[in-house]
């Protein structure tokens, strides 16, 4: 939006020219060298987006305007940079990046939840063999993630995560789970989330109701508030805290990672940790023009801000990093899904895309005809490993990188047709993250890397990544909605809907 200026001056970069993909690399013969950053075994190949050698120095240049070094500093030494919940953002601590204090805290309540999972496989709460973890948002989506993406074929344990308050998805746990083998962790930041909580009581419920004695000394609780664990009948030993000041999006590398620290070992969680530790390394430590995530954001507002795209879509070519697509879409979208700068003053221009995305090949036969020949303009990030995840004819990973690869080389060079039906028109931007092989340290520097990328986006735009008040009211309103007065202030069609439904 003209006009309107949030804390750097866009207006070199508003006036880049648009030009297309393949004159950029006829411009650059250094190209790939520039666009191309090898970091923690993973490839960020951002070659193929509009980013020019010009972009990039206004980009840094806007970087500068916006101090993000010096917040980029603010972040790891624990200062505040959420101001709206006056806190820091610990989660770089969690992985031995960051402030002394919070780093040592870290340590101590990992070393609590190492103790626990010791005692766990040293039978102290008896046999186990399931896992039913209950937590939603960002106490759901990374442990789900990495289990998903690290799990198969790698644990004795079967491990549930139920976020959804729907029923259903607790019954078909239950169908397949022995309640006298099924320890029950439930993850809550604040641990007064309904959901999580209403899904926790009906897990006690069905213990009880199949002859758990003591169902409550099965339950472990993953939360920064442990005295509501306690109170809400968590023996203080299980109980496994971590700070407040860790967001729920980015709180996986905390005891929130309790089932896969349990379920694929200590010993995966550090190096979990590790990668991303060094991704934070990288961040902290790399010139902006070879930074990865200082790129991936500027790719990301390049096409926000100055081609006005709305959405970006993900695709894993892997099908262990199905659900990478759904926690991106919060870290992204509840980070930076705001329309006022972190003092309170209108945006003024784009916030965040809408994130999407889906798995490669699967998606190639059901949305990629919108991406190569749609009036939208879809900037697209293909993930894809090196090593392959099965061990059947190598003809399968073969294809699943050819078609990654090509569908990316597809995206930009188009062919035309004079019969317009059959013209691609090319052009369309994609990015290729390719690691050398899925594994708990490449993973854990992945996800640093799309932290600190949503962190520059947020730095860049002014806005506050860490709060996320938008999310309350509906829950407030829910949470109301048994109080006559209450409901009484609901629109009439949310009223006559709740009489439909005879609530
Ligand atoms: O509704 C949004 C949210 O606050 C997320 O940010 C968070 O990850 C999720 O709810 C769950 O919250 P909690 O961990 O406190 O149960």
């Amino acid at each position: 939006m003209p006009g309107v200026r949030t804390l750097g001056d866009w207006s070199a970069i508003e006036a880049l020219p648009p030009t297309p993909l393949k004159d950029l690399f006829a411009a650059e013969p250094d190209r790939l060298e520039k666009m191309v950053i090898e970091q923690s075994d993973i490839r960020f190949d951002f070659s193929k987006t509009h980013l020019s050698a010009s972009a990039i120095a206004a980009f840094i240049a806007l970087a500068e305007q916006s101090d993000l070094k010096g917040k980029r500093h603010a972040l790891f030494a624990g200062e505040i940079v959420n101001p709206s919940e006056g806190r820091p953002a610990g989660h770089t601590a969690q992985r031995g990046e960051g402030q002394a204090e919070a780093v040592a805290e870290a340590k101590m309540f990992h070393g609590r939840m190492r103790a626990l999972i010791d005692a766990i496989e040293a039978e102290a709460l008896g046999p186990v063999r399931h896992i039913l973890h209950v937590g939603i948002g960002g106490s759901a989506l990374g442990p789900d993630l990495i289990f998903d993406a690290l799990g198969r074929d790698k644990t004795t344990y079967e491990v549930a995560i139920v976020s959804n308050v729907d029923g259903v998805a607790l019954e078909s746990v239950f169908a397949r789970f022995d309640p006298a083998a099924t320890i029950l962790a439930v993850a809550s930041k604040t641990f007064t989330t309904t959901e999580t909580l209403l899904n926790a009581s009906s897990v006690l419920q069905w213990m009880e109701e199949h002859g758990v004695v003591d169902p409550m000394s099965r339950v472990i609780a993953l939360t920064a508030e442990p005295d509501k664990a306690v109170e809400w009948g968590v023996d203080e030993t299980r109980v496994l805290p971590f700070s407040e000041s860790v967001g729920g999006r980015y709180s996986l590398w905390s005891s929130i990672g309790f089932p896969f620290a349990l379920a694929l070992g200590w010993q995966a969680f550090e190096e979990l940790l590790e990668g991303a530790a060094a991704m934070d390394r990288h961040f902290r430590s790399a010139p902006l023009a070879e930074n990865a995530p200082a790129i991936g954001a500027f790719v990301d507002l390049y096409y926000t801000q100055v081609r006005h795209v709305e959405t970006r879509a993900i695709f894993a070519y892997d099908v262990r990093l199905r659900l990478l697509p759904s926690y991106l879409q919060q870290l992204e979208m509840e980070s930076n899904g705001k329309s006022v700068t972190s003092d309170g003053k209108p945006l003024g221009r784009p916030s965040a895309a809408i994130t999407w995305g889906g798995v490669g090949t699967d998606a190639q036969h059901a949305v990629f005809q919108l991406l190569h020949q749609g009036t939208h303009l879809v900037p697209v990030e293909f993930i894809a490993s090196i090593e392959p995840g099965d061990v059947l004819d190598p003809e399968h990973h073969r294809q699943l990188l050819v078609n990654a690869f090509a569908q990316g080389a597809a995206l930009m060079a188009g062919r035309a047709n004079d019969d317009l039906t059959r013209n691609y028109p090319g052009d369309r931007p994609s990015t290729m993250i390719l690691l050398n092989a899925l594994e708990p340290r490449s993973l854990g520097a992945l996800i640093a890397f799309y932290e600190h990328r949503v962190f520059v986006n947020a730095v860049l735009l002014g806005i506050n990544p860490f709060d996320q008040f938008g999310v309350e009211l509906g829950k407030e309103m829910a949470k109301g909605s048994d109080d006559p007065a209450v409901r009484a202030g609901f629109d009439v069609s949310t009223r006559a809907l709740m009489e439909k439904a005879g609530l």
